[in-house]
């Protein structure tokens, strides 16, 4: 079959987004999307038919697209992610901004990813300031397996240093210039049910209790321990959560510096706090 009518009939029956389509095939077929677009007329191995069906049905279900190609990029990376882990945010990458700023007068910072999933923060991290030491904790061992492969892709495994366990736990007696954490946040009740992409994600991943900030209620308690002199305390959530961590924050850490940034759509997508 030809590309374009493999294509067309992919559209057509699967109802897939038509760059998705084009991405796939490049996926599929082990090279670049614009090899694809310059070879619309190319005889495709009915292996390669066969392949990209199943993938196609796979994202026609709903499946994540990073979780059918088993990558997602991440401030210029490629992540290996599967169903074991969350598929890495953009959003997320403004706090990859934000610590490198904060950070880029220590020489060699501590630094801490709580609920590191993929690995997508404690790698980039490592791979960004050369003389980082980051110690990444999840409480799935499966998540932590993609984390190591991860950061040994990427050629940060040295200094990538991986804990199972639960929220700052692993860690104790340690204290961090910076510590981040993409924890949980969506509140119980209102996690996707199939077919949203959300919903193929791991619910350990996802559900941040009643209100969304039951992790971050608990990694409130024993931050200000773990941080170093001077240090900073990085916590994600959905902007409309975002009143109820402040209140969280000023309650835990009074007097402490808090400060709310945004994401690159606008949104209030992150705390940064440091205690005075
Ligand atoms: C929202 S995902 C974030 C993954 C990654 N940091 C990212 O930004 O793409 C949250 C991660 O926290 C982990 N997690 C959930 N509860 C935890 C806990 N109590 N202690 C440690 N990790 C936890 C989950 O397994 C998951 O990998």
């Amino acid at each position: 079959m030809r590309a374009d009518e493999l294509l067309q009939a992919l559209l057509r029956d699967e109802r897939l987004d038509a760059g998705e389509a084009e991405m796939l095939l490049a996926h599929v077929c082990g090279r670049a999307r614009s090899w694809v677009r310059a070879h619309d007329d190319a005889e495709l191995a009915p292996e390669i038919c066969m392949a990209m069906r199943a993938l196609a049905a796979r994202r026609a279900a709903g499946e994540p697209f990073a979780y059918v190609v088993g990558s997602a990029g991440f401030y210029g990376r490629e992540f290996l992610v599967d169903a074991r882990v969350l598929v890495p945010r953009p959003e997320t990458e403004h706090l990859i901004d934000d610590a490198r700023a904060f950070l880029r007068e220590r020489a060699a910072p501590r630094i801490a990813d709580i609920g590191t999933g993929s690995g997508a923060i404690a790698c980039t991290l490592a791979a960004e300031i050369a003389q980082a030491q980051v110690d990444a904790v999840d409480l799935s061992g499966d998540a932590l397996d993609v984390a190591r492969e991860n950061a040994a892709r990427l050629g940060v495994a040295d200094r990538v240093h991986l804990f199972r366990g639960d929220l700052l736990q692993p860690l104790a007696g340690r204290r961090y210039d910076a510590i981040l954490a993409n924890l949980p946040y969506v509140p119980t009740a209102a996690i996707s049910a199939a077919p949203d992409p959300v919903s193929f994600e791991p619910r350990l991943a996802l559900d941040g209790g009643p209100d969304g900030l039951a992790c971050y209620r608990r990694l409130l308690v024993a931050a200000p321990d773990a941080l170093a002199p001077h240090g900073a305390l990085y916590l994600e959530a959905a902007p409309p959560l975002m009143e109820g961590l402040r209140a969280l924050v000023a309650e835990r850490m009074p007097g402490a510096e808090v400060r709310v940034e945004h994401d690159y759509g606008g949104r209030e997508r992150f705390v940064r706090i440091v205690p005075r």
